[in-house]
């Protein structure tokens, strides 16, 4: 079929090859190979590979070659990337207290932010809110102050020794001002058979409060 199967490319032929196969002139043991060349193509992508490799290693290991290499631009592309998004990944400062209410007042915003809270408070909070692992969000009584931007405090910081996970870490930025709006929304929708109060008796005009640790009632006590 190829060209180099064609008897012009045949070696010699030594006597003692039964079949007229080309052989190779050494025995080992008695023991006499056929002389087969690989088919051009074969020999062709081996050759290619090679050339493939010494191209690759030049490119990539920045002392030989042209350009960085890869691993270079790989390191800049990541410290660019690292600069890009160092902003969103900084602790946030809860927005004013006006923002969020506003946020709150809105009903495409408290929508989305009811979006949030459904796929990740709801197991913990209740389904409306009434508190279940987690308190009421619904009453008047806080543990950690009823303020917008307490509210938004807790969210992004957790309270993780009483099992609130810290959602800065987990939301967006925006995803936790619209699930603090949608929190701010539910009050006062009293839900039936709400969880017991827990914390201290607060507007959301009031003063913060910041009694983790030695909220009142049954729900408290020593570790
Ligand atoms: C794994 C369970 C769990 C999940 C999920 C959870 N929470 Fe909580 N949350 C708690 C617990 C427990 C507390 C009470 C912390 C304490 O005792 O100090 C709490 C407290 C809070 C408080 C403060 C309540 C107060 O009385 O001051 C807010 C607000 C709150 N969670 C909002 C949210 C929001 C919003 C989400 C979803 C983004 C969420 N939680 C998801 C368990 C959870």
């Amino acid at each position: 079929m190829t060209p180099d199967e064609s008897p012009a490319t045949t070696p010699h032929k030594p006597a003692g090859s039964a079949s007229g196969e080309p052989l190779f002139e050494h025995t080992y043991d008695g023991i006499q190979e056929y002389d087969n060349p690989m088919p051009r193509w074969w020999v062709m992508i081996f050759w290619a590979t090679i050339v493939f490799a010494v191209v690759y290693v030049a490119n990539v290991l920045p002392i030989v070659g042209w350009g960085k290499g890869w691993h270079a631009n790989y390191v800049d592309e990541m410290a660019a990337a690292e600069k890009k998004y160092a902003g969103s990944r900084a602790p946030q400062a809860a927005p004013p207290d006006d923002a969020l209410l506003a946020l709150a007042a809105d009903p495409t915003e408290r929508e989305s932010g009811k979006v949030v809270y459904m796929k990740n408070c709801m197991p913990c909070h209740r389904v409306d809110a009434g508190g279940v692992i987690g308190p009421n969000l619904t009453d008047d009584f806080w543990i950690h102050g009823a303020k917008p931007g307490d509210i938004h405090r807790v969210v992004t910081a957790g309270v993780l020794d009483k099992g609130m996970p810290a959602w800065g870490a987990v939301l967006k930025p925006g995803e936790i001002e619209r699930v603090t709006a949608y929190v701010i929304s539910v009050h006062d929708t009293h839900p039936e058979n709400p969880k017991a109060p827990q914390g201290v008796e607060a507007k959301p005009d009031a003063e913060p409060h910041d009694h983790a640790g030695h909220e009142p009632g049954a729900e408290g006590g020593a570790p």
